[in-house]
């Protein structure tokens, strides 16, 4: 079974994918730590975000094995990967990867923006979770304050604000919801009842399609 996960910054997508994945016995990836971990190099190699060519060539040469560093979830990075998530031959660099890692045996979660619509069209079960921009940013102002990071609330926000206007309005997959996703809103949902309200969602269509 493959299911795919989208939405936007702060959504709850990351959380819920990782239950879900360990609920159903799935491989989980998250989609957003490749467009971060291009952003981390091109920055460690002194580069700029803004050279579609240098990115690509990080994006090539990406070493899987560095997806779990923690720096990834540095405030600032999430941004600077929205900048390098614009560029066609990023994504194409990072499609075959992603792919393949979808189609191993066990099955597989993959959580990201264009996941349902572009990335595995033909996933069994496709979710888009939304909520409330400021309910967003009030998650991850409370995720960093917790982690000891020096930010603001309005800072969150805009930055937030930012990010998706980059990741909807870009010209290559844009972030949306492909035709067959189920919307999920979790503005009024803390992660349990999001987890519940998925996993009922997931064993309904399963129920339908008899998938693996
Ligand atoms: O999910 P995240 O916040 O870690 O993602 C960081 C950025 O990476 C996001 O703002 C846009 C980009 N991204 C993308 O363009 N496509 C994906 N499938 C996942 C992330």
């Amino acid at each position: 079974m493959i299911i795919a996960i989208d939405g936007p910054a702060a959504s709850g997508k990351g959380t819920l994918a990782r239950r879900i994945a360990s609920h159903f016995h799935l491989a989980h990836l998250d989609t957003g730590s490749l467009y971060r971990a291009v952003a981390r190099d091109i920055r460690r190699h002194g580069g700029s975000l803004e050279d579609a060519s240098e990115a690509a060539e990080m994006a090539r040469r990406l070493d899987a094995e560095t997806l779990s560093d923690p720096g990834l979830r540095d405030p600032g990075v999430g941004d600077a990967a929205s900048i390098v998530a614009k560029f066609p031959e990023v994504r194409e660099a990072l499609h075959e990867f992603q792919r393949d890692f979808a189609l191993q045996k066990s099955g597989a979660v993959l959580d990201g923006r264009d996941i349902g619509s572009v990335v595995l069209p033909d996933a069994h079960v496709k979710i888009f979770v939304v909520a409330d921009v400021e309910v967003r940013a009030r998650r991850r102002y409370s995720e960093l304050l917790t982690r000891g990071e020096p930010v603001t609330f309005e800072g969150v926000l805009q930055s937030i604000k930012g990010r998706d206007d980059r990741d909807m309005n870009r010209s290559t997959s844009p972030m949306k919801p492909a035709a067959d996703a189920h919307l999920l809103d979790t503005t009024k949902l803390d992660i349990e009842a999001a987890f519940d309200a998925a996993v009922r969602l997931i064993t309904r269509k399963i129920g339908q399609q008899g998938c693996p």
